[in-house]
């Protein structure tokens, strides 16, 4: 079998690469800046390096939110084709904070009360209703840079006229006090963690975030927190990814990560993460495979006759 690692070339998918070795005959690290997506005459393409993208039996796109377009047309030109362990409407709505709370929320996941309006006149409105302190965010931040905290209705107001100003779209939430001003990220690998982390904000800091100064440690999940890991992961499509819980006395889920730190994890419990996600990715690999194979040699009714099936005309 052969596995393409599609990434920026980070340390996690650097030691993914080896990690796969033992379970993959290739494995290849593919840069996503080189990938291009063809649409002519009728036909999807997908070219690496300037060539056709060879065939590959699992691809396992990570990377940026700046690449979340490439991302999604990549997953949607392969589907079906090669298994992919996130699905192409993920790209978009995971690496946007607000689409990932609105699928939560349709799936009765807990989230924290969170409000996105139009236009900076609508937020006003907004932020005199809500109750403070509370917490403005871009939609496509990372490493807690885009998140703000507001204690009262006239700063948040002069936090929202300066998001206009930079034609961000501002998302307002409601702030969930944690233990020890603390979030939680999950490994999660299909229905299994593989890991899980507390991150501790630094002195003076609302922000749990590492870049931020805060610190990690192992933390045992309740299984209210599994239970919403694994549904999160679900409910966005990632058979892999990271997912935030806000560490309060009702957890929330607050981000899907998925490009997560995998050997950020192994460093933090011992676990060797990078290995599960390889021996996982193999697994459903082969599922993926044998699935197909099935389904090219048509499901049988016993008297060796090909039954068609409703998929069968859909998909052929
Ligand atoms: N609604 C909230 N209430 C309390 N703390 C929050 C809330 N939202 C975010 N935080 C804190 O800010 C950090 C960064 O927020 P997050 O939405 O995960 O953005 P980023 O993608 O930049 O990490 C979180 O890890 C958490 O510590
Ligand atoms: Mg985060």
């Amino acid at each position: 079998m052969k596995i393409g690692i599609v990434s920026l070339g980070g340390e996690s998918s650097l030691q993914l690469a080896s990690a796969c070795e033992k379970y993959f005959k290739k494995v290849d690290l593919l840069d996503i800046k080189n990938f291009e997506v063809h649409l002519t005459d009728g036909n999807v393409g997908v070219t690496y390096e300037k060539r056709d993208l060879e065939k590959y039996d699992c691809l396992y796109i990570r990377g940026s939110f700046r690449y979340a377009l490439l991302q999604r047309s990549i997953t949607r030109a392969l589907h079906n084709k090669t298994y992919m362990p996130i699905e192409p409407s993920a790209f978009t709505i995971g690496h946007d904070k607000f689409l990932t709370l609105l699928e939560l929320q349709k799936r009765k996941l807990p989230i924290p009360k969170t409000f996105y309006a139009a236009s900076p006149k609508l937020a006003k409105k907004l932020l005199e209703k809500v109750n403070y302190p509370v917490i403005l965010k871009v939609a496509k931040g990372t490493h807690g840079k885009g998140v703000m905290m507001a204690d009262s209705l006239q700063s948040a107001k002069t936090i929202l006229d300066m998001l206009d100003e930079f034609k961000e779209p501002f998302i307002i939430q409601e702030f969930v006090k944690t233990k020890k001003t603390s979030d939680i990220r999950v490994i999660v690998a299909g229905k299994k963690i593989l890991a899980a982390y507390k991150r501790k904000a630094a002195v003076n800091e609302i922000r749990a975030n590492v870049h931020l100064g805060g610190t990690r440690l192992v933390h045992d999940l309740s299984d209210e927190q599994k239970r919403l890991a694994i549904a999160s992961a679900r409910a966005l499509g990632a058979d892999i990814c990271g997912v935030d819980i806000l560490n309060a006395k009702n957890p929330s889920v607050i981000e899907v990560n998925l490009s997560p730190s995998l050997y950020t994890a192994k460093e933090i419990t011992g676990r060797d993460v990078l290995k599960d996600v390889a021996k996982y990715l193999s697994k459903k690999t082969r599922e993926f495979k044998e699935a197909k194979r099935k389904k090219r040699n048509g499901h049988s009714n016993g008297n060796g006759t090909k039954v068609i099936t409703s998929d069968d005309l859909i998909y052929s």
